[in-house]
């Protein structure tokens, strides 16, 4: 890392060849000097395998304190944690695969928990002095001419700084910006509030609330809220199968999880998810819900199925449309509510990026396999992801996939590959679940896994060629071995 004091915006590059090579074959990658942007859950994981190899890391973090999301009231000001929060995935699926939590923490830790838990995680594997807290990243450029040159990405940061990087490692999450629609937050003349504000129930006793929403804050807020609310409808106009906590004694996921081989039919396994949900809960139509009929990322709850079943929660499928502090619902009923708090999720958001570098349309963002800008070497994303799994270990799997390319050991595909494969991921996005933002960075993670695995495996075998070609061959390249930085290096 090397600090600047003025920094020249570079042309964007006309040429583009293989990015791979830029990454594997210029500098020694234990030369390499890498950021990484936040130090929430994904970050520090990174910043975790990045460091156990030698890699030279700075993290970059807003606030003054480890784990992001987790950490409820971060004087970062991003957190969406409200103060009942609890992990909806198992401790033993949540925590990374080398650091257990300890034994006194319960089933689903609660974001006290969570904090906890990643702040001795970076502690234990020497993060945390990698860290630079109150420091703000304000934008990310890049300095080269991809495909001729070696990636150079200049960083500024909130105080003025300026920084120079071979890699950038972008982990700021995607829940803080709030997915405002106009139509609630101007058209309603009520209080409006949005579930990313939300943090306890006390200000709504005996007030009459609208949830809109019918994902994991959704249920969570209304059941937090219905106890001491006057009424609480909450509106689900999509299909909903909502999962409960536990069965027969044992968290919901540590069993969803055995169903995950590769023997296990799709569609078998859906059955019997399916059915189990269906032996504590019965059908979601009876609580006034439309029953689930593309995939959609998994709501789980503990409560909201009694809360409906006690009326303290009264379920609608839509909004017809709002007048002053009348809601008109699709089933023709209207009522007036005090407060509309909208539960309908969260906007990808990456400030410090020029779009023209990674574009983002209604949370479709493009990146192979979830990771990597196709024209742009030197810049990786964690975290950018909605799983069916525990989101950390994703990010285990991303982070051994990020230090693969880094270290020069892979070698990214052709750009057309690349690109071939994001348009693949959509359609198979657009098959199988409903239209909607919320879905468009979802992955089933057992098929996901397996693609970062193969995609590393044909990576190491693009290396190995480089590796033959420039031995008999006679190419230069290779770690250490400084080849010209103007040389053009068309795909592999
Ligand atoms: C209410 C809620 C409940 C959830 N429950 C679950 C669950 O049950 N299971 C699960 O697996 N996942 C859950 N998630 C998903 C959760 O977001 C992930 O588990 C995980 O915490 C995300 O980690 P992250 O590091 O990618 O992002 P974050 O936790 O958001 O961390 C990003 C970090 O980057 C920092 N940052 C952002 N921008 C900048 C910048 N420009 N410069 C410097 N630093 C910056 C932020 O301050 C923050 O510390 C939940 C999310 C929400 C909102
Ligand atoms: N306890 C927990 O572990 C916990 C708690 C909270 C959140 N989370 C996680 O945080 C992430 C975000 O969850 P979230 O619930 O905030 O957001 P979300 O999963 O994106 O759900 C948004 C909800 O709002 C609805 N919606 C959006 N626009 C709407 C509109 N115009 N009219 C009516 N409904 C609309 C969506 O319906 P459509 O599907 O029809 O678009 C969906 O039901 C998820 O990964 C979730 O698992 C976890």
């Amino acid at each position: 890392m090397s600090e600047t004091t003025t920094i020249e915006r570079a042309e964007a590059p006309e040429s583009l060849g293989d990015s791979g090579w830029a990454l594997s074959r210029v500098k020694d990658p234990y030369e390499k000097s890498i950021a990484i942007i936040g130090a929430g859950a994904s970050g520090i994981c990174l910043a975790k395998y990045l460091l156990e190899v030698g890699l030279e890391v700075t993290v970059f973090e807003i606030g003054t304190k480890i784990g992001g999301m987790w950490v409820y009231e971060n004087d970062s000001g991003r957190s969406s944690a409200y103060k009942t929060l609890h992990i909806n995935t198992a401790k033993n699926l949540t925590n990374y695969s080398d650091f257990k939590f300890k034994d006194t923490v319960q089933r689903f830790p609660s974001h006290w928990d969570m904090h906890g838990y990643l702040d001795a995680y970076a502690e234990h594997f020497g993060v945390k002095g990698r860290i630079r807290f109150r420091s703000e990243v304000t934008s990310v450029k890049p300095s080269f001419a991809p495909g001729r040159e070696e990636p150079r990405w200049e960083i500024e940061t909130v105080d003025g700084r300026n920084w120079v990087f071979d890699t950038v490692c972008v982990a700021t999450g995607h829940l803080t910006k709030p997915l405002h629609v106009p139509e609630f937050q101007n058209g309603f003349k009520g209080e409006y509030m949005h579930s990313h504000y939300y943090r306890t129930p006390e200000a709504f006793k005996g007030k009459r609330i609208c949830v809109v929403g019918v994902g994991n804050s959704a249920v969570d807020i209304a059941s937090d809220m219905c106890v001491i609310t006057e009424r609480c409808v909450m509106v689900a106009r999509s299909g909903v199968m909502i999962a409960p906590k536990l069965i027969f004694g044992f968290p919901v996921t540590d069993i969803s999880m055995r169903l995950y081989k590769l023997w296990i039919p799709d569609r078998l396994r859906r059955k019997i998810i399916a059915f189990m949900v269906r032996l504590v809960h019965g059908d979601m139509e009876d609580y006034g819900f439309k029953p689930l009929t593309r995939r959609a990322h998994p709501t789980t709850s503990a409560t909201i199925m009694q809360d409906v079943a006690y009326n303290r929660v009264i379920v609608k499928q839509g909004i017809e449309k709002i007048d002053g502090k009348t809601i008109h619902f699709v089933d023709g009923s209207s009522e007036e509510f005090d407060v509309l708090m909208a539960c309908t999720g969260y906007l990808i958001d990456l400030p410090f990026l020029s779009p023209d570098l990674v574009p983002i349309v209604d949370n479709n963002v493009e990146l192979y396999k979830r990771i990597v800008p196709v024209d742009w070497p030197g810049l990786f994303l964690i975290g950018m992801i909605m799983s069916t799994t525990a989101l950390n270990w994703n990010y285990e799997e991303q982070s051994r996939w990020i230090r693969e390319f880094i270290l020069g050991n892979a070698v990214l595909p052709t750009r057309d590959e690349m690109l071939r494969d994001i348009e693949e991921k959509k359609a198979f996005i657009k098959k199988y679940y409903k239209e909607s933002p919320r879905h468009h960075i979802e992955e089933e993670h057992m098929y996901y896994f397996m693609e970062l695995h193969k995609s590393l495996r044909q990576g190491r075998w693009r290396r190995f060629r480089q590796r033959v070609r420039d031995w008999f061959g006679g190419g230069s390249g290779g770690p250490g071995s400084r080849r010209p930085a103007d040389a053009h290096v068309g795909a592999e």
